[in-house]
């Protein structure tokens, strides 16, 4: 059976000192009151390090936000895959809007992250999702479609391993969510779509996160659909209560 998730996109938001504050008061809030769901914490690289030793392995997964698209060697500025497993790290966030956006970040391009990221044994948490103009025009299906180009080319074993997150990037910091039923959707559409690649057994394993807006007032309703299994927080993981609100929805 697929795992229900709730995973943290801290994005470029808090000092090193801020995170370890932030890390340590929410390894302390779930220990005391355990979530129903995995629970993963994705951070700045420099935080890695500092986060993995604070927080119960058992409890709190943490991840990186990115990683290079090269092994190793003169890449001035990038972060390797193999860098962040040896800070305890175990996740890694790739092809985030943000970085499809800002950083030109191709099908391509992501898809020898995620070969690197697994060969290291990271786990992805690959984001797809539309821009709003291409939800106006009804085209949210074919560019998900499109984007899953960069995990498709896996194997099923390796497919297996990934964890996918829908985030559509009208919904991302525009206090915007995408409503159950939208949600619900595309979700489906996505899982139909590995049906066809990979078969029944694989997409019923496959967690297909929703991100965007997502806040504790609205989590319940969300995750209560079938093919959503969890979501991919971003604003709302940066204060403890709201993000132990978004995982008590699984309560
Ligand atoms: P918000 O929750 O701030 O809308 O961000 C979602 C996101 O981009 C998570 O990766």
């Amino acid at each position: 059976m697929r795992k229900n998730i709730v995973a943290g996109n801290w994005k470029m938001n808090k000092n090193l000192q801020e995170g370890i504050a932030l890390a340590k008061e929410l390894n302390d809030a779930l220990t005391a009151d355990k979530p129903n769901c995995d629970v993963v914490i994705c951070t700045p690289f420099i935080h890695l390090a500092s986060v993995t030793p604070l927080v119960d392995k058992a409890i709190i997964g943490v991840g990186a936000e990115n990683c290079a698209d090269k092994v190793s060697g003169a890449f001035t500025g990038e972060v390797s895959a193999e860098m962040v497993v040896s800070t305890g790290a175990q996740y890694v966030i790739l092809g985030h809007s943000e970085r499809r956006a800002y950083y030109h970040e191709t099908v391509e391009i992501l898809e020898e992250k995620v070969k690197l990221a697994l060969a290291n044994g990271l786990t992805p948490i690959f984001c797809i999702g539309e821009v709003l103009a291409e939800r106006e025009a009804n085209q949210q299906n074919a560019v998900v479609a499109a984007q899953l180009a960069s995990v498709f080319s896996l194997s099923a074993e390796d497919f297996g391993k990934i964890i996918l997150a829908y985030e559509p990037v009208w919904a991302i910091g525009t206090g915007k969510t995408a409503t159950p039923a939208q949600a619900q959707e595309i979700h489906a559409y996505i899982r139909s779509l590995i049906v066809e690649k990979y078969g029944k057994d694989v997409a019923e394993n496959t967690s297909i996160l929703y991100g965007g807006s997502c806040k504790p007032s609205n989590a319940k309703e969300l995750f209560a659909n079938a093919d959503v299994d969890g979501g991919l927080i971003g604003g709302a993981a940066l204060k403890c209560a709201d993000f132990k609100g978004i995982i008590d929805a699984f309560k």
